[in-house]
């Protein structure tokens, strides 16, 4: 079976393509008051893979699901929304689990590491929910599917520069943003980081051990005096290696969970380059 999240908008064209690639029998799921999501199985036994692959190619959020049975059960499990302390939820946008009572809502279509599940992800929400006050300028390294910023942006932050080396990853960041109303707020680009000429109140970068040590003199330099950079990504026992990388900046917190380290360093006010 294939689901293909949509809006209300969009649904009776959605449909139409649908139909006209041979999936006559389509159900309507309408998990929220915005979202519709369209499954439906390809008449003559087409191969569903390849069809979530010409409709991802078409800008569809397009994705291949269980049929039915205990992989179906799985996938319900491992695509429930995930809930963050009541302020923020994060949800696949081809999920057809109701959204009603999720605080904070951001949505997130197919492409790009990041759906709120992974520790790694899930340490540098916790730091912003902890952290952002409102109205910082926040700069996401390595931003896979957006997500750190688009939760930044849901708590208060102003504005996020998201950038990664990988193109699918800017194109499902740009598409986040947009499904999530927040396009004006949120630049996407593969830009170098020594080319991002601006200082910023927040810096995270989910890049594991090796990009945060190549990448160090420009995290560093990207914080803005009084600002923090977040890195994960990391084992606890490269964690004191990481803080030295990162200096002069201070470490002001450490979250482990598991295999996973993230730290948190702060700028002085008083910096001077
Ligand atoms: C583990 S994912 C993190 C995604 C998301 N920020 C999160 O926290 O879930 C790492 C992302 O960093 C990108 N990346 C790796 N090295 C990078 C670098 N040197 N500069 C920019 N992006 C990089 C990868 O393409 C990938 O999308």
């Amino acid at each position: 079976m294939i689901a293909v999240a949509t809006s209300e908008d969009e649904l009776a064209g959605l449909c139409d393509r649908l139909r006209s690639l041979g999936i006559g029998s389509l159900e309507v799921v309408k998990p929220s008051d915005t979202r519709r999501v369209v499954l439906g199985t390809p008449d003559d036994g087409r191969n569903e893979v390849d069809l979530v692959v010409m409709l991802q190619a078409e800008g569809a959020m397009a994705v291949t699901r269980p049929d039915s049975g205990a992989a179906l059960q799985a996938w319900f499990r491992d695509t429930r929304p995930v809930v963050f302390g009541g302020r923020l939820s994060v949800c696949q946008a081809w999920s057809t689990h109701d959204r009603s009572g999720l605080s904070g809502l951001i949505e997130l279509g197919p492409g790009g590491f990041g759906s709120g599940r992974h520790p790694t992800t899930r340490q540098l929400i916790q730091a912003l929910l902890t952290r952002i006050e409102g109205g910082e300028r926040v700069l996401d390294v390595g931003c896979g599917s957006g997500i750190l910023g688009l939760c930044a942006l849901k708590i208060g932050a102003a504005g996020v520069v998201a950038v990664d080396v990988k193109p699918e990853a800017i194109q499902a960041a740009q598409r986040n943003a947009q499904i999530n109303a927040m396009s004006d707020r949120l630049q996407a680009t593969a830009a170098d980081l020594g080319d991002i000429d601006a200082t910023f109140d927040v810096v995270l970068a989910n890049i594991a051990r090796a990009g945060i040590v190549e990448l160090a003199p420009e995290l560093v330099s990207r914080v803005s005096p009084g600002g923090w950079l977040g890195v994960a990504g990391i084992s606890p026992s490269q964690c004191s290696q990481i803080v030295d990388f990162l200096r002069p900046l201070e470490e002001i917190e450490r979250r482990t969970s598991g295999e996973w380290s993230s730290l948190i360093l702060a700028k002085a006010e008083s910096w001077a380059p």
